[in-house]
This record gives C-alpha cells, structure tokens and sequence, in this order.
C-alpha cells in the first residue's frame, strides 16, 4: 500500500500518558502497557492500535475485558465514551529479532530501536510521530546478565527483587512521539562526567559501554560536552534534563538515535583511540554526537507532524551538525567534505530511479527514505535559507520556530514559514526545493571584449525531469560570485550573491581593469552542477589564485573532471595544465596540509562516471590512472618533499596533525602511482611504524591496491593483531572490497564465506557488501558477476534485515546509465529478486521502484 501525504488525517484518538512495565528476557519478554487514550474530536470511529508481530495476551479497558479484534496486525478496540484507560499485554522475544527494529539482543544488552516505526513491534501503540505521550517506564531483569537498566528520562527509583532479578523505574516528563522510546538492558560501565548549563542545570553525563571499551570514550564524552556548549552558543538551546546517557551498541542499523535523555549510538561512532579509529572515525564521533545531541531541540522538543516532514528533523538536524563541525577545524575543509559527499550520495540519487523531492510525496516504506536527499541536500536548502536572511535573521527564524512549535509536532510549512516572518523574506517560490526532486544544473558565460571595462554574465537554470515529475518550475538559486583579474589576480570585484529565480539572467559587471576570470557558486551556495565553460588556463588560474578556498578546491576538481572527460572521450589526454596546478598547489607553503590532501584528490570513479552520457567504468578507471600515475611521476619530487615533511614523531589529535596525516597518506597513494620501486617498501614501513590508525589503514589501503608481497603480509598482519576488534575488522573487509586490483571480485566473492563474514551485522554487511557496489569498476564487471554477487546477498539479508537489505539495492538501480549489456543483466538481477516469495516491502519498493 502507498502512503500519500495529501492523505494526512489527525489521529483519532491521542494519548496523553503511557506506563509500561517490561520484564526483560532475551526469550520472552512480557511487555504491559496501560494508555490512558482521548477521543480527538467527535468522530465514532474505533481506536486502532499498530502491532507487527505481536499476539495479545489481554486486553482490558477501564479494567474489564474489552470488544477487540486484530486486523493485519493492528488491535482494535471498541470504545464507548472519550476517555478510557487501555492496558494491553504481549510477550516478545528480543533475541529472535535480527531486524534490529523494536526490541532486540545485541552482543549480551538489550536494547531499543523505534524511529521510525519500531515501537509497534514492542507494544499495540498508535505508532505515529503526532502522538505525544508521557512515558513512565518500569523495567524488570536479571540482576546479573543486566546489572544496568535505563530508560528515557529522569531515573525514579529502582530495587532488588527475591528471584535475583531487580527493576527501575523511569520517568519522562516531556510529551514524546512513541519514536523516540528507549531502554537498555545490561553489564554496562560508564564513562561519566556533568555539564552545567548556562541557566545552572547541573547534568550528569554517562557513555555506557562494556568494561573493556571504556577507555575508547572520551573522545565521544569531550564531543558531547562541546556540543552542549555550542547549541547554548550559536542556537540558544539549553538541555532540559537532569540526566542524558549514550549506550554504544554494536548491532545497529545505522549510525545513532536521538531517544529523548537516552541516545543509542552504533558503536562505531563512539569507540575510538588511536591504535584503532582513524581521525576519520574521530570526525564521524564528533559530528553524529553532535547530531544526535542536536535533535534534543530539533527532533524532540519540536518533533515532526508525519513522516513526509523527516527532513523538517534530519535537514536541519544536519545543517546544524555540519557547523558545529567546521567550528572545531578548518571550516573550508569541512564544506569540501560535504561536498563531496553530497556529489558522491545525493546526486546520483537524484539523477536515478529513486529521486525524491526533500520532501516525499508518497512512500510504500518509510525505511527507505532515510536517504541523502531527505538528510543531506534537506541541509542545503536549510543552508541556502541561511544565506538568504543572513545570520541574524537565520536565527531569529529558527528562535521563533523553537518558541512557537516546542512541545508539537511540526512541518517543514511551519519551519519556512518561520523564516519568512522572521526574515521578512518572500519564500513562496524559494519551497519548490521541498517539492521538486532533481538537480538543477545552471548554465554560466561570462562574455567579455578584449579591453572593455563591461562583461555580461549570462546564466541560465533547469531542472532535470525526475520519475513523477516530468516538467520543473524555475527554483531559487543563490549564488555568491566573484570576477578575478585574469592576468594578476587580482579581485576585480567584491563577492556578491546573486539569487537567480527566473529561467535566465544577465548580470552587468563595469569597471573592470583587466580580463575577468569568473569565480561562481562560491562556498557552494547552492547545490546545483554549474556549466561554467571555462578554459583549463582559467581553471588553473583561479585554483591558485581564488580567495575563497572551496573556490580554489572546486577550479581544480573541474579542471581534473574535464581533463579526464575528455581522456575517456578520446582516449588521449594532456594533462599538462592539470600536473602544473597540483604542483603549484604542493608548492604553495601558505596552504595548509588538510586543504592541500583535499585539493590534490582526482575525482572518484563515479563522479566521472557522473559527467558522462554514458558510464564505462574500464575507460574511466584507464584514464584515471593514467592521470594519477602522471602526476606522480612528474611531481614525484614534491610528493617525497610532503611524505618526509609530514612525518610525526608521535600521535596527536589536532587540525595540523590531522591534515599531516592525511597529506602523508595522500602523498604515498601518488608515490605508490609513480611505480616507484621502493613504493611498497615505503607503504609497508609506515605501516608497521606507524602509532595510530590513520597512518596504518592509509599504507594498508596503497598496498591493498598493489601487487607487492608486502601487501599479503600487511593484510594478515592487520587482521592478526585486530582479529578481537569487529570495527578495524570492519575496516579489513572494506579495504579489500574497494581496492583497484583486477581480482577484487574474486576477492569478495572468498571474503564473503569467511569466517568473520556475518550479514547479521550491518557494519559487516556494509563494510563487504555495500563498499564493493561502490567499487564501479569491480562491480560492473563486464561479466555481471558483481550484479549476481549483490542481488544474492540482497536476498540473504532481506530475510535477516529487509531495512538494511533495501538500504543496500541502489547501485543495481543505476543501470540506465551504463551500455545495453550490462543495462540487461542489471535488470535481469532487479527481475530476479522481485520474483522471489516471500520479499520484505522495503525491497519491493526499491527493486520495482529501480526497474521503471
Ligand atoms: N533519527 C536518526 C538520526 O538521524 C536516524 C534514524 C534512522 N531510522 C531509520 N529507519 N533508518 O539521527
Ligand atoms: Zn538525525
């Protein structure tokens, strides 16, 4: 059945308190519930509880039996007059639940996952985000196996019992949407600290781990605390309760969730230390921490209407995480590392058979649109409002939505509407970002005689047509611009935004001295493909001399796009102007490291891929190559000058070491390209030298791609010493599944009959599986093999996990864009799971959905 959002009813009936009392075992949990429920409205309509898998074993209201009957599922009770008290009882069995949706067993704990329609697999609930409800919370285990139990909220009381169990009582005092429920059951430790807000709440801070993993916490407790600080700071939000607990758990269908005082978090963005998180995972803590503690305002205390709002939570949630992290580095090098994201998530999205608008207009499976789209051009839009009104209007808009809506569940019509009043801005055009789904690409030339003083920018906008929406409406594109001097340098004009709303435009420039050099879509202002058509001399230019550093960053990716477009077009390259601007950019002592490892990068497989009519993986992965081993051939000199400078003496966690460490390992990828013959030697004493992870994984990931003797022993070594560690196993498995080499299929194919090997666990799953169907030329291998390879363990997975399963489909999806052969034996492999019996509906809707 497809969910419409133009079918939104109030709910019937409203909730205002909930008590459960949960007496936890792995086998049988016996769960009661007893609802105090409100006729909303005058409606005569039955109460209708939502159930997935659960028998009831009583049902009761005002504590006589009741008239009730289950319907696919759902309880339905009769009732007579507008308030009742409703107690429910149902037994589950959390080990058996390999969704990892509800209540399930993970690693000895037990614990929750109800975002977004988990609670009805706990208890019979009108599982809907509009609900809000009062949780009091009692919860009863064996002493021993669950030594810790939490809850949402502010702990109440707690006690031992004769049969050498004990319980605890929680209690919320906040209305929460039965999403954000959560509990924890087990032999925990916690890493504890307090916070004091600005208006003097003392807070008791606890990162609950098992024993052995409390020494990798810190760094997760020192982001929490700095969060807490910064969304005081920059939003005025202050935390509400006297306790907030974050449980690391290591099943976990994706990254964390943001329960109301009782964040659950995938034990990957939690545990770190040098030997075993590289300051990639560091960062990853940091910013879903963050996130997670964000959403207490942007998610909890103002919470979403329905789940066609999700990105009303998760964009702004997102935007909000994203400053926070450019505040604590180098903000220029976190917005290319979105940016890169997005290009390498969202817009592919976009331009495929599962494009969305931000916000969806029908669903089969809410699941499925956790996406880029809904989490992360969601931002961008937040993002683009910001720089509409500016940062004192922005905020001001967001002060009033918070004000208005705290305590309610919200729209993404309530949040624009905010802005609008507090920013005195007109946005009616500004929301088709909310309802078109697709990319606009912006066309941009800029004219000029030789020795006028006047240019002419002429731009241009559309937007692609995208499944269900075949025409567009012009959008709201602002774009910060900038003209440079094209023979010093100079700047020939301020920065300005220029917000384009119609078709196209014409902006005049007067006064220029010399030859103007455009700089557009600085900051990436908008999230659009800009077509600027600019000479590789231009782009070259302006990656030198551009003062806005993504600016500079973006001249000399397109500068590398076009360069290897052409290659793949022609299969003959110069890449002159590019080897000259990557050594300039070495050259340059002013940059620091982190930007440079960013600015060197070639553009992935698949963002070349991105560019063309037509995908051929083997001639993108030729000339690619080609490119990287030319440049490290020609600047071999400047790529042994940044190793050797880049070299520490011990680990430390810091902006400047971290870009050390990733110009270091930067730098030995293009060593290792040059074919170098002490390439692997190098790679390989970094490797055993080194003191933290970073510096290990990045040698391992260059003599993963090789063919030295030193990579198999680097390879059994790694897995050796970590073989106890399933997160740096994780990372064993994913090296391997994106390596370069001719035989990664093979290679995948024997790592996923070993023993470590579990589609149990999404992190595994996902580290084999979804790293090597974004390994373009290994997995469009000509034969179809990785097609096969995928859809077989989409099969296996969909059976344990149909959430993470569907998660995982979309690469199979992508086949309009590669030759006719492959195109067939990618729809075949669609054709093939969507006969199978029995499909979960998260993988129905992404197979049909692909297939059209
Ligand atoms: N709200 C969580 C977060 O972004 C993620 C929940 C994902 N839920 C899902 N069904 N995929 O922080
Ligand atoms: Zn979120």
């Amino acid at each position: 059945p497809i969910i419409r959002r133009a079918d939104y009813q109030v709910p019937d009936w409203l909730v205002p308190t909930i008590t459960l009392d949960v007496d936890l075992d792995p086998a049988a949990t016996r769960v009661r519930a007893t609802l105090e429920v409100a006729r909303n409205g005058t409606h005569a309509r039955a109460l209708v509880l939502d159930g997935d898998g659960l028998e009831p074993l009583a049902v009761r209201v005002d504590g006589a039996n009741a008239d009730w009957h289950l319907q696919d599922g759902d309880l339905v009770v009769q009732l007579s007059g507008d308030t009742h008290l409703v107690e429910t009882e149902v037994v589950i069995a959390p080990e058996r639940n390999t969704q990892l949706m509800g209540l399930y067993a993970s690693s000895g704990l037990l614990c929750t996952q109800c975002e977004a329609q988990g609670f009805r697999r706990i208890t019979f609930f009108p599982d809907r985000p509009d609900v809000l409800s009062r949780y009091h919370v009692r919860m009863a285990a064996d002493a021993e196996r669950f030594p810790v139990l939490l809850a949402n909220g502010d702990p109440v009381a707690a006690g031992l019992l004769d049969d050498g169990r004990h319980w605890a009582e929680w209690n919320d005092p906040f209305p929460k949407p039965c999403y954000l429920f959560a509990l924890v059951a087990g032999d925990l430790q916690a890493n504890r600290d307090t916070f004091v807000t600005r208006s003097g709440r003392e807070v008791e801070l606890g990162i609950w781990v098992r024993a052995a993993d409390l020494a990798k916490t810190d760094h997760a407790l020192h982001a929490l605390k700095t969060s807490m600080k910064w969304d005081e700071d920059v939003y005025g939000r202050e935390y509400d309760l006297d306790v907030f607990n974050i449980v690391a758990v290591d099943d976990f269908n994706f990254g964390a969730m943001e329960n109301k005082g009782l964040n659950i978090f995938n034990s990957r963005y939690i545990l770190a230390d040098p030997d075993t998180a590289t300051d990639y995972d560091y960062d990853g803590i940091a910013a879903v921490v963050a996130h997670e503690y964000f959403h207490n305002w942007s998610g909890n205390r103002v919470t979403c209407r329905d789940w066609f709002q999700l990105s009303l939570k998760e964009g702004f949630t997102v935007f909000r995480d994203q400053g926070f992290s450019a505040d604590q580095g180098s903000a220029a090098v976190k917005r290319i590392e979105d940016v890169r994201g997005l290009r390498a998530a969202q817009f592919p999205e976009d331009a495929g058979p599962l494009a969305h608008p931000v916000r969806p207009d029908e669903y089969i499976e809410i699941s499925n649109f956790y996406t880029a789209t809904i989490y992360n051009k969601g931002a961008e839009v937040i993002r683009m409002m910001a720089t509409l009104l500016g940062p004192q209007r922005f905020r001001a808009g967001s002060d009033l939505y918070f004000q208005r809506f705290d305590g309610t569940a919200a729209t993404v019509e309530d949040f624009v509407s905010c802005m609008e009043e507090a920013g005195d801005i007109d946005l009616a055009q500004f929301r088709r970002w909310y309802t078109q789904a697709g990319t606009p690409r912006v066309t941009a030339q800029l004219r000029h005689e030789p020795g006028s003083a006047r240019a002419q920018l002429s731009l241009a906008q559309a937007v692609p047509p995208t499944p269900g929406q075949p025409h567009k409406e012009p959008m709201v594109l602002p774009l910060r611009l900038k003209l440079f001097g094209g023979e010093t340098g100079r700047a020939l004009t301020e920065e300005q935004l220029v917000t384009l709303t119609d078709p196209a435009a014409e902006v005049t420039f007067d006064g220029l001295a010399e030859r103007p050099v455009l700089s557009i879509n600085r900051g990436f202002s908008a999230p659009v493909i800009i077509d600027a058509a600019r000479t590789p001399a231009d782009l070259a230019f302006l990656s030198a001399h551009d003062d806005d550093p993504f600016a500079r960053y973006e001249a000399m990716q397109q500068l590398m796009l076009d360069t290897l477009v052409l290659s793949v077009a022609t299969g003959r390259a110069d890449h002159r102007a590019v080897v000259e601007a990557v050594g300039n950019t070495l050259r340059d002592a002013a940059l620091d490291h982190a930007f440079v490892a960013e600015a060197v990068l070639l553009p992935s497989e698949s963002f070349i891929g991105d560019q063309l009519a037509q995908v051929d993986p083997d001639a993108i992965f030729r000339a690619r190559e080609a490119l990287r081993a030319e440049l490290g051939t020609a600047l071999e000199r400047e790529w042994r000058a940044a190793y050797d400078a880049t070299e520490a003496n011990r680990f430390e966690y810091s902006p400047a070491a971290k870009g050390d460490r990733r110009l270091r390992s930067v730098a030995l990828g293009y060593i290792a390209a040059s074919g170098a013959n002490d390439a692997a030697a190098l790679a390989f004493r970094q490797f055993e030298r080194a003191d933290n992870m970073t510096d290990r994984q990045g040698a391992l990931v260059t003599l993963a791609g090789g063919t030295s003797d030193e990579r198999v022993a680097a390879l059994d070594i790694f897995y050796n010493r970590y073989s106890d560690n399933p997160l740096v196993l994780d990372k064993w498995f994913q090296v391997q599944a994106l390596s370069q080499r001719d035989d990664t299929a093979d290679t995948v194919a024997e790592l996923a009959r070993h023993r470590d090997f579990t589609l149990a666990n999404p992190n595994r799953a996902r580290a084999l599986v979804g790293a090597f169907s974004v390994n373009q030329r290994a997995f469009h291998e000509r034969s179809g093999r990785g097609y096969r390879f995928l859809a077989d363990q989409l099969l296996a997975l969909d059976k344990l996990n149909p959430q993470t399963a569907a998660k995982l489909l979309p690469p199979l999806g992508r086949w309009k864009r590669f030759d006719p052969a492959r195109a067939a034996l990618m729809r075949a492999e669609l054709e093939r799971l969507l006969a199978v019996p029995g499909l979960s509906k998260d993988m129905f809707e992404q197979a049909s959905k692909s297939l059209d």
